[in-house]
Protein backbone atom coordinates (compact mmCIF):
# COMPACT_ATOMS: atom_id res chain seq x y z
CA UNK A 1 0.00 0.00 0.00
CA UNK A 2 1.28 3.51 -0.98
CA UNK A 3 2.48 5.34 2.18
CA UNK A 4 0.35 7.06 4.19
CA UNK A 5 -3.20 6.58 3.24
CA UNK A 6 -5.37 9.08 4.67
CA UNK A 7 -8.20 7.31 6.66
CA UNK A 8 -11.35 9.23 8.03
CA UNK A 9 -13.42 6.68 10.63
CA UNK A 10 -16.78 7.38 11.85
CA UNK A 11 -16.79 3.75 13.33
CA UNK A 12 -19.67 3.51 16.03
CA UNK A 13 -18.98 1.19 19.24
CA UNK A 14 -16.77 -1.17 19.80
CA UNK A 15 -15.44 -2.06 16.72
CA UNK A 16 -13.77 1.83 16.21
CA UNK A 17 -11.23 0.83 18.62
CA UNK A 18 -10.11 -2.13 16.75
CA UNK A 19 -10.63 -0.31 13.07
CA UNK A 20 -8.44 2.76 14.30
CA UNK A 21 -5.71 0.38 16.08
CA UNK A 22 -5.58 -1.66 12.54
CA UNK A 23 -5.54 1.15 10.70
CA UNK A 24 -2.47 2.99 13.27
CA UNK A 25 -0.72 -0.36 12.93
CA UNK A 26 2.71 -0.84 12.08
CA UNK A 27 3.09 -1.16 8.22
CA UNK A 28 -0.43 -0.84 7.49
CA UNK A 29 0.52 2.22 5.17
CA UNK A 30 -2.85 3.89 6.77
CA UNK A 31 -3.42 6.88 8.84
CA UNK A 32 -6.23 7.62 10.67
CA UNK A 33 -6.69 11.37 10.39
CA UNK A 34 -10.00 12.02 11.55
CA UNK A 35 -12.31 10.24 14.34
CA UNK A 36 -15.98 11.85 13.30
CA UNK A 37 -18.74 11.24 16.11
CA UNK A 38 -21.33 11.56 12.97
CA UNK A 39 -22.55 12.35 9.62
CA UNK A 40 -21.39 15.78 10.08
CA UNK A 41 -18.08 15.89 11.22
CA UNK A 42 -17.06 13.30 8.39
CA UNK A 43 -18.81 15.48 5.98
CA UNK A 44 -16.86 18.59 7.14
CA UNK A 45 -13.32 15.79 7.63
CA UNK A 46 -13.98 15.22 4.03
CA UNK A 47 -15.07 18.75 3.18
CA UNK A 48 -11.90 20.02 4.32
CA UNK A 49 -9.70 17.59 2.53
CA UNK A 50 -8.57 15.75 5.62
CA UNK A 51 -8.96 12.09 4.15
CA UNK A 52 -8.73 10.23 1.00
CA UNK A 53 -10.93 7.07 2.43
CA UNK A 54 -13.87 6.89 4.69
CA UNK A 55 -14.68 3.96 7.11
CA UNK A 56 -17.65 4.41 8.39
CA UNK A 57 -20.55 1.93 10.01
CA UNK A 58 -23.32 0.36 8.38
CA UNK A 59 -25.36 1.65 11.25
CA UNK A 60 -24.01 5.39 11.03
CA UNK A 61 -27.13 7.22 11.45
CA UNK A 62 -27.71 10.04 8.77
CA UNK A 63 -25.48 7.74 6.20
CA UNK A 64 -27.64 7.60 2.86
CA UNK A 65 -27.23 7.94 -0.57
CA UNK A 66 -26.88 11.97 -0.61
CA UNK A 67 -23.81 11.62 2.07
CA UNK A 68 -22.03 8.99 0.19
CA UNK A 69 -22.27 11.44 -3.18
CA UNK A 70 -21.08 13.82 -0.97
CA UNK A 71 -18.24 11.93 0.12
CA UNK A 72 -17.90 10.79 -3.52
CA UNK A 73 -18.09 14.54 -4.30
CA UNK A 74 -15.10 15.51 -2.15
CA UNK A 75 -12.85 13.04 -3.61
CA UNK A 76 -13.47 10.64 -0.81
CA UNK A 77 -13.97 7.00 -1.05
CA UNK A 78 -16.18 5.27 1.33
CA UNK A 79 -16.11 1.26 3.12
CA UNK A 80 -18.57 0.48 4.88
CA UNK A 81 -18.66 -1.97 7.58
CA UNK A 82 -21.66 -4.31 7.61
CA UNK A 83 -21.67 -5.84 10.88
CA UNK A 84 -25.00 -7.63 10.81
CA UNK A 85 -26.18 -4.11 10.43
CA UNK A 86 -27.22 -3.89 6.88
CA UNK A 87 -27.08 -6.28 4.32
CA UNK A 88 -24.53 -5.71 1.99
CA UNK A 89 -26.48 -5.08 -1.33
CA UNK A 90 -28.28 -2.28 0.76
CA UNK A 91 -25.43 -0.87 1.43
CA UNK A 92 -23.94 -1.35 -2.14
CA UNK A 93 -27.67 0.73 -3.36
CA UNK A 94 -26.20 3.67 -1.39
CA UNK A 95 -23.05 3.75 -3.27
CA UNK A 96 -20.33 2.88 -1.04
CA UNK A 97 -17.48 1.59 -3.03
CA UNK A 98 -16.57 -1.47 -0.56
CA UNK A 99 -18.57 -3.51 1.93
CA UNK A 100 -16.53 -5.05 4.83
CA UNK A 101 -19.60 -7.39 5.91
CA UNK A 102 -17.76 -8.61 9.05
CA UNK A 103 -14.80 -6.97 10.72
CA UNK A 104 -11.58 -8.74 10.03
CA UNK A 105 -8.22 -6.66 9.95
CA UNK A 106 -6.71 -8.36 6.77
CA UNK A 107 -10.17 -7.64 4.86
CA UNK A 108 -10.42 -4.31 6.18
CA UNK A 109 -6.79 -2.88 5.41
CA UNK A 110 -7.12 -5.06 1.69
CA UNK A 111 -10.52 -2.76 0.91
CA UNK A 112 -9.38 0.86 2.31
CA UNK A 113 -5.96 -0.31 -0.04
CA UNK A 114 -8.01 -0.52 -3.08
CA UNK A 115 -10.55 2.20 -2.37
CA UNK A 116 -7.90 4.34 -2.06
CA UNK A 117 -5.94 3.05 -5.36
CA UNK A 118 -9.24 3.72 -7.49
CA UNK A 119 -9.07 7.12 -6.26
CA UNK A 120 -6.85 8.48 -8.41
CA UNK A 121 -8.93 9.62 -11.57
CA UNK A 122 -11.65 7.60 -11.02
CA UNK A 123 -14.80 9.35 -11.32
CA UNK A 124 -17.70 9.25 -8.62
CA UNK A 125 -19.70 5.75 -8.46
CA UNK A 126 -22.68 7.22 -7.02
CA UNK A 127 -25.72 6.07 -9.31
CA UNK A 128 -23.85 3.64 -11.40
CA UNK A 129 -25.59 0.99 -12.84
CA UNK A 130 -23.57 -1.52 -10.83
CA UNK A 131 -24.68 0.07 -7.89
CA UNK A 132 -28.40 -0.41 -8.87
CA UNK A 133 -28.17 -3.84 -9.61
CA UNK A 134 -26.64 -4.32 -6.73
CA UNK A 135 -29.39 -2.79 -5.09
CA UNK A 136 -32.04 -4.94 -5.89
CA UNK A 137 -30.73 -7.42 -3.97
CA UNK A 138 -30.76 -11.57 -4.27
CA UNK A 139 -33.63 -12.56 -5.48
CA UNK A 140 -33.94 -9.54 -8.06
CA UNK A 141 -37.37 -8.70 -9.37
CA UNK A 142 -38.90 -12.08 -9.57
CA UNK A 143 -38.83 -12.30 -5.91
CA UNK A 144 -41.15 -9.64 -5.72
CA UNK A 145 -44.63 -10.26 -4.34
CA UNK A 146 -47.29 -7.46 -5.13
CA UNK A 147 -49.80 -6.79 -2.73
CA UNK A 148 -53.30 -7.62 -5.17
CA UNK A 149 -54.36 -4.23 -5.72
CA UNK A 150 -50.83 -3.34 -7.08
CA UNK A 151 -51.01 -6.01 -9.66
CA UNK A 152 -52.66 -3.84 -12.45
CA UNK A 153 -49.89 -2.54 -14.41
CA UNK A 154 -47.54 -5.13 -13.09
CA UNK A 155 -48.46 -7.83 -15.25
CA UNK A 156 -45.50 -8.24 -17.56
CA UNK A 157 -42.98 -7.67 -14.79
CA UNK A 158 -42.42 -11.21 -13.80
CA UNK A 159 -41.60 -12.56 -17.39
CA UNK A 160 -38.52 -14.01 -16.66
CA UNK A 161 -36.17 -12.02 -19.36
CA UNK A 162 -34.55 -10.04 -16.97
CA UNK A 163 -35.75 -6.66 -15.95
CA UNK A 164 -37.96 -4.09 -18.15
CA UNK A 165 -35.59 -1.30 -19.52
CA UNK A 166 -38.62 1.30 -19.78
CA UNK A 167 -37.79 4.79 -21.21
CA UNK A 168 -37.54 7.88 -19.38
CA UNK A 169 -39.19 11.54 -21.06
CA UNK A 170 -38.80 14.54 -19.53
CA UNK A 171 -41.19 17.30 -20.03
CA UNK A 172 -39.42 20.71 -19.47
CA UNK A 173 -40.24 23.90 -20.54
CA UNK A 174 -39.84 27.39 -19.67
CA UNK A 175 -41.13 29.77 -16.96
CA UNK A 176 -44.73 31.10 -17.83
CA UNK A 177 -46.69 27.73 -17.84
CA UNK A 178 -46.47 26.92 -21.28
CA UNK A 179 -48.20 23.54 -20.39
CA UNK A 180 -45.12 21.23 -18.92
CA UNK A 181 -47.73 19.14 -16.79
CA UNK A 182 -50.48 18.87 -19.23
CA UNK A 183 -47.88 17.83 -21.87
CA UNK A 184 -47.12 15.28 -19.00
CA UNK A 185 -50.57 14.19 -18.76
CA UNK A 186 -52.10 13.76 -22.17
CA UNK A 187 -48.77 12.58 -23.33
CA UNK A 188 -48.75 9.64 -20.92
CA UNK A 189 -52.47 9.07 -21.04
CA UNK A 190 -51.17 8.95 -24.85
CA UNK A 191 -48.79 6.30 -24.33
CA UNK A 192 -50.45 4.44 -21.68
CA UNK A 193 -53.49 3.74 -24.57
CA UNK A 194 -55.71 5.70 -22.15
CA UNK A 195 -58.07 7.31 -24.68
CA UNK A 196 -57.51 4.28 -27.17
CA UNK A 197 -60.71 2.57 -26.17
CA UNK A 198 -63.04 5.84 -26.92
CA UNK A 199 -60.82 6.73 -30.09
CA UNK A 200 -62.20 3.52 -31.23
CA UNK A 201 -65.54 4.63 -30.76
CA UNK A 202 -65.09 7.67 -32.05
CA UNK A 203 -62.76 7.53 -34.59
CA UNK A 204 -64.13 5.81 -37.76
CA UNK A 205 -63.21 8.63 -40.05
CA UNK A 206 -59.58 8.02 -38.95
CA UNK A 207 -59.70 4.30 -39.52
CA UNK A 208 -55.80 4.63 -41.56
CA UNK A 209 -54.30 5.13 -37.77
CA UNK A 210 -54.19 1.73 -36.03
CA UNK A 211 -53.66 2.94 -32.07
CA UNK A 212 -50.39 0.86 -30.97
CA UNK A 213 -51.17 -1.20 -27.82
CA UNK A 214 -51.27 0.66 -24.42
CA UNK A 215 -48.10 0.55 -22.58
CA UNK A 216 -47.59 0.91 -18.69
CA UNK A 217 -46.72 4.38 -17.81
CA UNK A 218 -45.38 5.87 -14.97
CA UNK A 219 -46.16 9.74 -14.15
CA UNK A 220 -43.65 11.46 -11.97
CA UNK A 221 -44.32 14.71 -10.76
CA UNK A 222 -40.75 16.52 -9.92
CA UNK A 223 -41.77 19.99 -10.10
CA UNK A 224 -40.86 21.35 -6.86
CA UNK A 225 -41.62 24.52 -7.45
CA UNK A 226 -45.36 23.87 -8.23
CA UNK A 227 -46.62 20.68 -8.33
CA UNK A 228 -49.45 19.85 -9.76
CA UNK A 229 -50.33 16.65 -10.96
CA UNK A 230 -52.12 15.27 -8.12
CA UNK A 231 -54.98 17.93 -7.71
CA UNK A 232 -54.97 17.82 -11.58
CA UNK A 233 -55.89 13.74 -11.13
CA UNK A 234 -58.08 14.82 -7.91
CA UNK A 235 -55.94 12.99 -6.02
CA UNK A 236 -55.91 16.05 -3.11
CA UNK A 237 -55.13 13.56 -0.25
CA UNK A 238 -52.39 11.47 -1.59
CA UNK A 239 -48.89 11.88 0.54
CA UNK A 240 -45.88 12.56 -1.68
CA UNK A 241 -45.11 9.72 -3.81
CA UNK A 242 -42.08 10.86 -4.96
CA UNK A 243 -40.66 11.62 -1.75
CA UNK A 244 -41.60 8.91 -0.17
CA UNK A 245 -39.83 6.83 -3.20
CA UNK A 246 -36.80 9.50 -3.01
CA UNK A 247 -36.39 8.82 0.90
CA UNK A 248 -36.45 4.95 0.37
CA UNK A 249 -33.74 5.55 -2.67
CA UNK A 250 -31.90 7.93 -0.89
CA UNK A 251 -31.47 4.48 2.06
CA UNK A 252 -31.03 2.09 -0.44
CA UNK A 253 -34.25 -0.11 0.53
CA UNK A 254 -36.45 1.39 -3.10
CA UNK A 255 -37.15 -1.87 -4.58
CA UNK A 256 -40.02 -2.79 -7.36
CA UNK A 257 -42.95 -3.29 -5.02
CA UNK A 258 -41.52 -0.28 -2.59
CA UNK A 259 -41.88 1.73 -5.85
CA UNK A 260 -44.89 -0.03 -7.01
CA UNK A 261 -46.89 0.76 -3.49
CA UNK A 262 -45.98 4.83 -3.93
CA UNK A 263 -47.21 4.75 -7.25
CA UNK A 264 -50.79 4.43 -7.59
CA UNK A 265 -52.57 2.93 -10.65
CA UNK A 266 -55.04 5.98 -11.86
CA UNK A 267 -56.50 4.11 -14.57
CA UNK A 268 -55.50 1.83 -17.08
CA UNK A 269 -51.38 0.98 -17.13
CA UNK A 270 -50.74 4.78 -15.88
CA UNK A 271 -49.65 4.96 -12.33
CA UNK A 272 -48.77 8.41 -10.86
CA UNK A 273 -45.86 9.35 -8.57
CA UNK A 274 -47.20 12.58 -6.70
CA UNK A 275 -45.17 15.60 -6.19
CA UNK A 276 -44.09 17.60 -2.53
CA UNK A 277 -47.34 18.84 -1.21
CA UNK A 278 -45.25 22.29 -0.36
CA UNK A 279 -42.88 23.56 -2.49
CA UNK A 280 -40.61 23.97 0.96
CA UNK A 281 -40.20 20.19 0.81
CA UNK A 282 -37.91 20.37 -1.96
CA UNK A 283 -35.20 19.31 0.26
CA UNK A 284 -36.87 16.12 0.35
CA UNK A 285 -36.33 15.31 -3.57
CA UNK A 286 -32.04 15.19 -3.96
CA UNK A 287 -30.91 14.13 -7.49
CA UNK A 288 -28.90 11.76 -6.05
CA UNK A 289 -32.34 10.13 -4.74
CA UNK A 290 -33.80 10.78 -8.23
CA UNK A 291 -31.72 8.94 -10.72
CA UNK A 292 -32.01 6.02 -8.63
CA UNK A 293 -36.04 6.43 -8.50
CA UNK A 294 -36.24 6.90 -12.30
CA UNK A 295 -33.75 3.81 -12.63
CA UNK A 296 -36.25 1.88 -11.09
CA UNK A 297 -38.86 3.44 -12.56
CA UNK A 298 -37.59 1.84 -15.96
CA UNK A 299 -38.22 -1.85 -14.65
CA UNK A 300 -41.90 -0.53 -13.55
CA UNK A 301 -43.56 1.00 -16.03
CA UNK A 302 -42.30 1.04 -20.12
CA UNK A 303 -42.41 4.99 -20.01
CA UNK A 304 -41.34 7.04 -17.18
CA UNK A 305 -42.85 10.57 -18.08
CA UNK A 306 -41.30 13.37 -15.74
CA UNK A 307 -43.24 16.71 -15.04
CA UNK A 308 -39.75 18.87 -14.29
CA UNK A 309 -39.97 22.45 -12.91
CA UNK A 310 -39.11 25.06 -15.14
CA UNK A 311 -35.62 26.57 -13.90
CA UNK A 312 -32.13 24.62 -14.55
CA UNK A 313 -29.63 26.76 -12.76
CA UNK A 314 -27.34 25.09 -9.90
CA UNK A 315 -26.24 27.13 -7.23
CA UNK A 316 -22.42 26.82 -8.54
CA UNK A 317 -21.22 28.00 -5.25
CA UNK A 318 -23.25 25.10 -3.28
CA UNK A 319 -22.05 22.53 -6.05
CA UNK A 320 -18.68 23.77 -5.57
CA UNK A 321 -18.51 24.29 -1.90
CA UNK A 322 -20.00 21.31 0.35
CA UNK A 323 -22.52 19.82 -2.36
CA UNK A 324 -25.55 20.65 -0.88
CA UNK A 325 -28.83 19.66 -2.26
CA UNK A 326 -29.96 21.69 -5.14
CA UNK A 327 -33.51 23.31 -5.38
CA UNK A 328 -33.60 22.12 -9.58
CA UNK A 329 -31.65 19.17 -8.67
CA UNK A 330 -34.48 16.54 -9.61
CA UNK A 331 -35.30 18.22 -12.79
CA UNK A 332 -31.59 18.18 -13.60
CA UNK A 333 -31.41 14.33 -12.42
CA UNK A 334 -34.82 13.88 -14.57
CA UNK A 335 -33.03 15.78 -18.09
CA UNK A 336 -29.46 14.21 -17.35
CA UNK A 337 -31.64 10.11 -17.35
CA UNK A 338 -33.89 11.24 -19.63
CA UNK A 339 -34.02 9.41 -23.30
CA UNK A 340 -35.94 12.18 -24.94
CA UNK A 341 -36.51 15.75 -23.54
CA UNK A 342 -39.72 17.07 -24.68
CA UNK A 343 -39.56 20.88 -24.58
CA UNK A 344 -42.74 22.71 -23.90
CA UNK A 345 -43.08 25.94 -25.10
CA UNK A 346 -46.26 28.63 -25.20
CA UNK A 347 -47.24 29.40 -28.86
CA UNK A 348 -47.75 33.30 -28.25
CA UNK A 349 -44.81 35.75 -29.01
CA UNK A 350 -43.37 35.86 -25.15
CA UNK A 351 -43.53 32.24 -25.12
CA UNK A 352 -41.61 31.92 -28.26
CA UNK A 353 -38.95 34.07 -27.18
CA UNK A 354 -38.65 32.03 -23.84
CA UNK A 355 -38.60 28.73 -25.57
CA UNK A 356 -35.90 29.99 -28.28
CA UNK A 357 -33.78 30.87 -24.54
CA UNK A 358 -35.12 28.02 -23.15
CA UNK A 359 -33.15 25.86 -25.78
CA UNK A 360 -30.02 27.92 -25.65
CA UNK A 361 -30.40 27.27 -21.56
CA UNK A 362 -30.58 23.30 -22.25
CA UNK A 363 -27.09 23.19 -23.69
CA UNK A 364 -25.49 24.70 -20.54
CA UNK A 365 -27.22 23.07 -17.78
CA UNK A 366 -24.45 21.95 -15.32
CA UNK A 367 -25.58 18.09 -16.48
CA UNK A 368 -25.08 16.08 -19.66
CA UNK A 369 -28.09 16.06 -21.22
CA UNK A 370 -28.08 13.27 -24.48
CA UNK A 371 -31.52 12.59 -24.86
CA UNK A 372 -33.19 14.06 -28.41
CA UNK A 373 -34.96 17.04 -27.99
CA UNK A 374 -38.63 17.09 -29.54
CA UNK A 375 -40.21 20.62 -29.02
CA UNK A 376 -43.84 21.34 -28.16
CA UNK A 377 -45.33 24.61 -28.99
CA UNK A 378 -48.49 24.53 -27.10
CA UNK A 379 -51.91 26.43 -27.22
CA UNK A 380 -51.10 27.09 -31.05
CA UNK A 381 -54.10 29.95 -31.89
CA UNK A 382 -54.47 32.75 -34.18
CA UNK A 383 -55.65 35.55 -31.36
CA UNK A 384 -52.18 35.22 -30.20
CA UNK A 385 -49.57 34.81 -33.36
CA UNK A 386 -52.18 35.97 -36.24
CA UNK A 387 -53.70 34.07 -39.30
CA UNK A 388 -51.98 30.99 -39.76
CA UNK A 389 -50.61 30.66 -36.28
CA UNK A 390 -49.23 26.94 -37.14
CA UNK A 391 -47.24 28.30 -39.97
CA UNK A 392 -46.27 30.95 -37.65
CA UNK A 393 -44.96 29.31 -35.18
CA UNK A 394 -43.27 26.94 -36.86
CA UNK A 395 -41.65 29.76 -39.14
CA UNK A 396 -40.51 31.64 -35.92
CA UNK A 397 -38.89 28.53 -34.15
CA UNK A 398 -37.23 27.27 -37.58
CA UNK A 399 -35.77 31.11 -37.63
CA UNK A 400 -34.55 31.48 -34.01
CA UNK A 401 -33.78 28.27 -32.89
CA UNK A 402 -33.18 25.98 -36.08
CA UNK A 403 -36.37 23.73 -34.83
CA UNK A 404 -37.72 22.35 -38.03
CA UNK A 405 -39.74 19.57 -36.99
CA UNK A 406 -42.14 21.83 -33.83
CA UNK A 407 -44.71 19.41 -32.62
CA UNK A 408 -47.72 21.99 -32.11
CA UNK A 409 -50.46 21.28 -30.13
CA UNK A 410 -53.97 23.58 -30.30
CA UNK A 411 -55.38 25.68 -27.66
CA UNK A 412 -58.54 23.93 -26.13
CA UNK A 413 -59.27 26.18 -22.67
CA UNK A 414 -62.74 24.60 -22.73
CA UNK A 415 -61.67 21.04 -23.10
CA UNK A 416 -58.92 21.40 -20.67
CA UNK A 417 -60.99 22.82 -18.27
CA UNK A 418 -63.84 20.13 -18.40
CA UNK A 419 -60.62 17.79 -17.78
CA UNK A 420 -59.68 19.74 -14.35
CA UNK A 421 -63.09 20.04 -13.18
CA UNK A 422 -63.72 16.07 -13.75
CA UNK A 423 -60.14 15.60 -12.31
CA UNK A 424 -59.10 13.27 -15.08
CA UNK A 425 -57.06 13.54 -18.49
CA UNK A 426 -58.31 15.72 -21.64
CA UNK A 427 -58.14 12.01 -23.55
CA UNK A 428 -60.36 10.11 -21.03
CA UNK A 429 -62.73 13.16 -20.86
CA UNK A 430 -63.26 14.52 -24.82
CA UNK A 431 -62.41 11.68 -26.84
CA UNK A 432 -61.71 12.50 -30.64
CA UNK A 433 -60.48 15.84 -29.67
CA UNK A 434 -58.09 17.76 -31.40
CA UNK A 435 -55.58 18.29 -28.93
CA UNK A 436 -56.39 14.34 -28.18
CA UNK A 437 -54.77 13.42 -31.63
CA UNK A 438 -51.59 16.16 -31.48
CA UNK A 439 -51.10 14.30 -27.75
CA UNK A 440 -51.84 10.49 -30.08
CA UNK A 441 -49.11 12.13 -32.45
CA UNK A 442 -46.97 13.30 -30.07
CA UNK A 443 -46.79 9.55 -28.73
CA UNK A 444 -45.95 8.11 -32.23
CA UNK A 445 -43.06 10.51 -32.52
CA UNK A 446 -41.71 9.46 -28.99
CA UNK A 447 -41.92 5.94 -30.28
CA UNK A 448 -40.13 6.63 -33.44
CA UNK A 449 -37.12 8.76 -31.77
CA UNK A 450 -36.20 5.85 -29.20
CA UNK A 451 -36.59 3.44 -31.82
CA UNK A 452 -34.06 5.03 -33.79
CA UNK A 453 -31.74 5.33 -30.88
CA UNK A 454 -31.71 1.50 -30.44
N1 LIG B 1 -53.36 23.35 -25.23
C1 LIG B 1 -53.94 24.06 -24.27
N2 LIG B 1 -55.09 24.72 -24.50
C2 LIG B 1 -55.69 25.45 -23.53
N3 LIG B 1 -55.23 25.58 -22.29
C3 LIG B 1 -54.08 24.95 -21.99
C4 LIG B 1 -53.39 24.15 -22.94
N4 LIG B 1 -52.29 23.65 -22.33
C5 LIG B 1 -52.30 24.10 -21.06
N5 LIG B 1 -53.38 24.88 -20.85
C6 LIG B 1 -53.75 25.54 -19.61
O1 LIG B 1 -52.70 26.41 -19.21
C7 LIG B 1 -52.55 26.39 -17.81
C8 LIG B 1 -51.14 26.06 -17.45
O2 LIG B 1 -50.85 24.75 -17.89
P1 LIG B 1 -49.90 23.76 -17.08
O3 LIG B 1 -49.88 22.50 -17.86
O4 LIG B 1 -50.31 23.69 -15.67
O5 LIG B 1 -48.52 24.52 -17.24
P2 LIG B 1 -47.12 24.34 -16.46
O6 LIG B 1 -47.07 22.95 -15.92
O7 LIG B 1 -46.09 24.59 -17.51
O8 LIG B 1 -47.10 25.36 -15.39
C9 LIG B 1 -53.57 25.39 -17.29
O9 LIG B 1 -54.68 26.06 -16.84
C10 LIG B 1 -53.90 24.54 -18.48
O10 LIG B 1 -55.20 24.02 -18.44
MG1 LIG C 1 -46.84 22.30 -13.93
Amino acid sequence: MAAGVTVLCAVRGAAETDVVVALGGPGSGATVTRRCGDVAELLAAAAAGAGVVAVVSADLPGLDRETVGRLHGAGVRVVALGEDAAPAARLHALGVDAVVERYDEAVLLAAVRDAASVRAGAPPVAGSPADLVLGRGADGASGDVFPADDLAGLDDLQAGDGPRRGRVVAVWGPVGAPGRTTVALELGAALGGLSSRARRRHGRARRDVVAPPPESVLLVDADTYGASIAARLGLLDDAPGLAAAARAAGQGSLDLSTLARHSPVVGGRLRVLTGITRAARWPELPASAIEVVLERARELADWTVVDCGALLEADELLMYDTHAPQRNGATLAALQAADVVVVVGAADPVGIQRLVRGLEDLREVPVPVAGERVVVANRVRASAVGAHPEAAVRDALARYAAVEDVHVVPDDAAGLDAALLAGRTLAEEVPGSPVGAAFAGLAERLRAVVAAAV
